[in-house]
């Protein structure tokens, strides 16, 4: 089925504003006069998604911002402030410490990224679900999240009813994921189509566990706050990259180093940067050693912690993208 509607979406007669239309009559078929609540990150696939219920369903649609703590430097500011100027209200809530809590002591990758689910859809959707006596949560997951959960090489946050798990059950509530059916490139063309700026379409992926997938090891405020400060970093040189998506990972281990004439037992950032074209597969991005030594005497002059910077030359597969 995945295959038949890749076709359809990438085929010259794929044509965004069709789509939009139909999915915003779907939306509307499906809440009627009840309200619903989505959860807008400020990716491509959430923006779409709360655009299409909004032209669908104007004050019925209730937009959260969810910081969890995790999110990168301004970006909660900033997507409130975009989508303003689209004349779409979104609301902060404040999770940082339920998400905290729920990631103190783990290390182990899978139950990291069980732990945010967890806390995102019982914790703090279901709350807002429950407030506004909705019964959809509307959100934007695509087809490239479900086949990596499905195949079992990683739980993405976002999955439920497709492997097998009942949200109506287990949360209390129902989904509707208009862009099931599409991955990262058609829902580029559909955000383009609506009228989303620019740094919305264009936007590099990332994903729903944010940093703590950046965080190798167990995830505390201090090792976010590292990982964010290197992610502005990176993001601030590779811009003008044309990759896909880059990112900075914190180790765990540490390594030996030297500050001022000292040993420095200090920690280990590595850069990847990835080309790809939906995710699926991806490889090593061929930036100039000259980008690379640049990139890594920025970050070790701005974090005293860090004395090891490293670039991923290997692809996905047997990599994958994110290192949790
Ligand atoms: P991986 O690491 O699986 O990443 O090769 C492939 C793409 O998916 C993004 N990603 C996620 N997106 N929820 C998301 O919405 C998640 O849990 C998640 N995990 C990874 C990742 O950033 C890359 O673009």
């Amino acid at each position: 089925m995945g295959r038949r509607i890749r076709m359809k979406v990438l085929s010259k007669k794929f044509n965004p504003h069709i789509y939009i239309s139909e999915k915003v009559k779907e939306i509307k078929n499906m809440i009627g006069d009840d309200l619903a609540v989505t959860a807008l990150s400020g990716g491509v696939d959430s923006s779409v998604v709360t655009m299409l219920g909004h032209k669908a369903l104007g004050n019925q649609l209730k937009a959260y911002f969810i910081n969890n703590g995790l999110m990168r430097e301004g970006e909660p500011e900033q997507v409130v402030a975009v989508f303003k100027k689209l004349g779409v209200k979104v609301e902060v809530v404040d999770a940082r410490s339920k998400f905290f809590s729920a990631l103190a002591g783990i290390s182990d990758p899978e139950e990291k990224r069980e732990a945010i689910t967890q806390t995102f859809y019982k914790e703090v959707f279901q709350k807002l679900v429950k407030t506004h006596q909705a019964k959809y949560l509307l959100q934007g997951t695509i087809l490239t999240d479900i086949e990596e959960t499905a195949a079992g090489i990683k739980r993405q946050h976002n999955v439920f009813a497709q492997i097998g798990i009942d949200p109506q059950k287990a949360f209390g509530y129902r989904m509707l994921e208009p862009l099931i059916d599409l991955r990262k490139d058609g829902v580029r063309r559909v955000a383009k189509a609506l009228g989303l700026p620019v740094a919305v379409y264009q936007r590099m992926p990332f994903p729903g566990p944010a940093l703590s997938a950046r965080v190798i090891g167990s995830v505390t405020p201090e090792k976010i706050d590292l990982v964010r400060k290197v992610t502005l970093i990176v993001e601030n040189q590779l811009r003008k990259s044309g990759a896909f998506q880059y990112m900075a990972i914190l180790h765990n281990d540490r390594v030996t180093g030297m500050r001022e004439g000292k040993r420095a037992y200090g920690m280990q950032i590595e850069i990847r940067c990835w080309d790809s074209l939906d995710a699926r597969k991806a490889y090593p991005t061929k930036l100039p050693f000259s980008v690379l030594t640049k990139l890594a005497d920025k970050i070790v002059a701005a974090c005293t912690e860090i004395v090891s910077v490293t670039y991923n030359i290997a692809s996905k597969p047997p990599s994958t993208m994110e290192a949790v």
